[in-house]
């Protein structure tokens, strides 16, 4: 080989999925090919509208073929038609558990009057346990004596390893500052075990700030004083719902961006915007397919692409108007100009 930089191409497992999903999917692979990375893609045909063609989710071979990628970029997946629950569980929780994507990072830019940031603060979303492992089940059913139940699991090395990861990403921050946010006033057994284990996390980091809020009051806090956080961590169910609201105070949940996760990297991790399927404008060509771009950009921070993906997010910075695939040139267009 006699190139000093020798460019190594990514093998990425594209999983288009349903709705806005392959639209906005394609957009970001014509950005992360603008900005010069090189990507190796193999696309597997998965989702809503392929489970109502011939039944499959996510078969255990499936799976094994992509364990075998660098990384995977997911676009949206969900149909009308599809019972609740057989998409989720069956192909997004199964990819999250089985290549134990235990880290869900959502970052949140916010920009004021004259496009000043008025807040820059990243999401922690512990990822494999808590109510979405999934624990329960029903007795009686369809009867006046119907009774079902719903667990969520905590287990110490679970919020240990996600607690851990907030800090040390905070400690690479400017603000050095990390929230525990869950709602320890009533969920006091699995709150207890958050909080015992965020102090003894913190305490080995004593350069990071810490705090505390209940997720009622961070609400209030995500609309009416964003700029107080720096890193939030939180359990899959508060942080699931945060980062909607997160979305929706920080330009919208056309711009959220998300990486599911394995810091060890005994397997790929997983990206994917925030947002869903949004069938009723699929097809339509006017999906936002920023968060999409922004996902791939951290899609290329965890590839080792940091200046490829720093480029993109300043590409993404100002505003754009207009339709899917123009947005993607005109992001494609501030790459190069
Ligand atoms: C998300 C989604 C998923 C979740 C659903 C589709 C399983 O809402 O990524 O936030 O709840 O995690
Ligand atoms: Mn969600």
């Amino acid at each position: 080989m006699n190139a000093a930089r020798a460019r190594t191409s990514h093998r990425v497992a594209v999983i288009g999925g349903d709705g806005i999903g392959p639209e906005v999917t394609a957009e970001a692979l014509k950005v992360v090919r603008a900005s010069g990375v090189e990507l190796d893609t193999t696309f597997f045909d998965l989702g809503g509208a392929r489970y109502l063609r011939d039944g499959e989710v996510l078969s255990d071979d499936t799976l094994e073929v992509l364990r075998g990628f660098d990384a995977i970029l997911l676009g949206a997946v969900g149909t009308p038609g599809v019972p609740p629950g057989v998409i989720e569980r069956g192909l997004l929780l199964k990819l999250r558990f089985s290549l134990d994507l235990y880290i869900n990072q959502r970052p949140f830019v916010g920009t004021g009057p004259g496009h000043t940031r008025s807040h820059d603060f990243v999401v922690i979303r512990e990822n494999t346990e808590g109510p979405y492992v999934g624990e329960g089940g029903v007795l009686r059913k369809g009867t006046q004596h119907e009774v079902a139940t719903q667990g969520s699991v905590n287990t110490r090395f679970g919020v240990e390893r996600c607690i851990r990861y907030a800090f040390e990403l905070a400690s690479s921050r400017e603000r050095k500052h990390v929230t525990l946010v869950h709602k320890t006033n009533v969920l006091t057994f699995a709150g207890d075990l958050w909080q015992r284990t965020f102090d003894a996390v913190a305490a080995q980091f004593p350069g990071v700030g810490t705090a505390y809020n209940h997720v009622d009051a961070a609400c209030i806090y995500f609309v009416q004083d964003p700029h107080r956080y720096d890193v939030i961590v939180t359990d899959n169910r508060f942080g699931d719902i945060l980062t909607d609201l997160g979305g929706a105070v920080s330009g919208g949940i056309g711009l959220a961006s998300s990486a599911n996760l394995n810091p060890a990297r005994t397997g790929p991790s997983l990206f994917e915007p925030v947002h869903g399927s949004a069938p009723d404008i699929a097809g339509k060509g006017v999906a936002n397919p920023v968060a999409a771009i922004l996902s791939a950009a951290l899609m290329l921070d965890h590839l080792g692409e940091s200046r490829a993906a720093q480029a993109i997010r300043e590409a993404c910075s100002q505003p754009t108007n207009g339709s899917t695939v123009a947005v993607g040139d005109e992001i494609c267009r501030r790459l190069h100009g």
